[in-house]
């Protein structure tokens, strides 16, 4: 396999990635950095891919802890691992939230009523209280709380596990052209 092969590979699994839910490319790893300087992580649903420009397109409430956490630090990678293709990719770059734009609109009428109501949820995501809420059956109030988070990746690592030797590669695109390489695994 060459690089532009695992290249090619981890993008098209990318693009699976958004439009098949059975694939486990659809949720991956979102990880930031706190306010303290510790590490977050979370799983997200993978809403966009756009091999292009490199963006992928994330969902979230904009009164959640890694809105404000991207707001100090806009820097995340993505994680993601497939265990049939025994893959592992980690993007990382820099991230920006759309909340009231074209690009949060597009979003908001590109998601379904089921995926609209959790941004109705009162009070905001994060709050301590005293017993689990009912699921919101509101499709529309959660408008203001929606952004779309952006993270437009200048690396990207790809693991594969097998057995007649690990194959890990980098791709760097920070310089403007394409840097690729082969790592020790
Ligand atoms: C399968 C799965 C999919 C999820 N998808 C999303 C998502 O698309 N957007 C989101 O904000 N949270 C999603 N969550 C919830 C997050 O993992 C997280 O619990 C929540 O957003 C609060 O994270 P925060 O406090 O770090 O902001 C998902 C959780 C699971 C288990």
């Amino acid at each position: 396999m060459t690089l532009e092969e695992v290249l090619g590979n981890a993008f098209g699994l990318l693009a699976r990635g958004v439009a098949d839910r059975r694939s486990a490319f659809h949720t991956p790893t979102l990880a930031t950095v706190g306010a303290d300087g510790a590490p977050e992580a979370r799983t997200l649903v993978l809403r966009g891919f756009d091999p292009a420009t490199r963006l992928i397109r994330l969902h979230s409430d904009a009164r959640s802890g890694k809105v404000a956490s991207l707001a100090r630090e806009p820097r995340a990678q993505l994680h993601l691992y497939d265990a049939k293709a025994k893959l592992q990719l980690r993007l990382s770059g820099r991230t920006a939230v759309h909340a009231s734009d074209e690009v949060a609109d597009a979003a908001w009428r590109g998601s379904r009523d089921f995926s609209r109501m959790c941004y109705a949820v009162e009070p905001a995501p994060g709050t301590p209280i005293e017993v689990p809420p009912a699921a919101p059956r509101d499709a529309e109030g959660g408008r203001a709380n929606f952004v779309a988070i952006l993270l437009r990746f200048e690396t990207l690592e790809a693991l594969e596990l097998a057995a007649e030797g690990h194959r890990r590669a980098r791709f760097d695109w920070r310089g403007g052209a394409l840097q690729a390489s082969w790592l020790v695994p």
